[in-house]
């Protein structure tokens, strides 16, 4: 696949097909450790997103992968056996196209555009220092609760929040909250925001966002993606924690900071 982190598209033994950053990608071991929590905290959100998973991958296995490598300069590294991390595709790959970009005209019919409001919420407090990436896929309406907005009964676009390596600023596991990062490229996507209301109910549930669910999604983390950081783990949650209050004024720090990305906040 493109990026960074070099992953590559496996099928399971589920039949299912995963996007596989693997524990000794470029980018750091941290990285999936990002991509996990994140997972699981934009699920509580009810935010579309892949479904994660642990992909086992065996020594031999992976012998008999010569095609399967990152690329470091010249040199070739082969994943490590041992757990990575997956982002499961959400339909067939070879029948169904997936998008990386969609023209605006298409972007503004997309049935969960609303998420991406729940999304700026979520990158804000995890301090992702990226900028927002989604995917898009034609589907059926699904058995799918928006949070807000009526449920769509037709087929149409949809898309998922991908790529969480850079929450926590990634590898450092620190937080800049520079304004203009998280944002989505497109910014017609936050054409509905006209005060901090617009971003109910999220704003809410990451102000009371519940410690088991950290909990829950720290505990599944496999000890190998750890190395010896375990404590620093536990500090960075901590200010995670902390910072469920401070949501709102990094919003309006990026309203202050560029005042197009929300053309219609007046
Ligand atoms: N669940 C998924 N379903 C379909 N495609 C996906 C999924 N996850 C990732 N992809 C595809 O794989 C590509 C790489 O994924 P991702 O952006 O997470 O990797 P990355 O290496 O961290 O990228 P970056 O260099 O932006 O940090 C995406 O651009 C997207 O096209
Ligand atoms: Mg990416």
């Amino acid at each position: 696949m493109r990026g960074g982190a070099q992953a590559h598209l496996i099928e399971g033994e589920d039949a299912e097909h995963y996007v596989v950053k693997f524990a000794n990608n470029p980018q750091h071991r941290r990285i999936l450790i990002n991509e996990w929590l994140a997972g699981a905290f934009l699920k509580y959100l009810q935010i579309y997103v892949p479904e994660t998973a642990l992909i086992e991958l065996g020594p031999e296995f992976l012998a008999g992968q010569r095609d399967m490598y990152m690329a470091l300069g010249s040199r070739r590294v082969a994943p490590e056996p041992g757990l990575h991390f997956g982002s499961r595709v959400a339909v067939h790959p070879e029948r169904v196209a997936i998008y990386d970009f969609l023209p605006d005209t298409l972007l503004h019919k997309v049935e969960n555009r609303p998420d991406f409001l729940g999304t700026l919420v979520f990158d804000k407090w995890v301090g992702n220092a990226d900028s927002r990436q989604a995917i898009f896929f034609r589907a059926k309406a699904k058995a799918w609760t928006p949070l807000k907005g009526d449920a769509p009964a037709r087929t149409g676009f949809w898309c998922q929040m991908i790529d969480h390596g850079f929450a926590f600023n990634g590898p450092h596991w620190s937080f800049q909250d520079s304004p203009i990062q998280g944002l989505y490229f497109r910014t017609g996507v936050y054409d509905e925001v006209r005060s901090l209301d617009s971003f109910q109910p999220w704003l809410d549930l990451v102000k009371h966002f519940p410690t088991e669910v950290i909990d829950e999604a720290w505990k599944q983390i496999p000890p190998a993606w750890f190395d010896s950081d375990r404590e620093e783990l536990e500090k960075l949650l901590e200010t995670l924690l902390k910072r469920r209050s401070r949501v709102e004024q990094l919003l309006l720090d990026v309203r202050g900071g560029r005042s197009s990305v929300f053309a219609n906040w007046k």
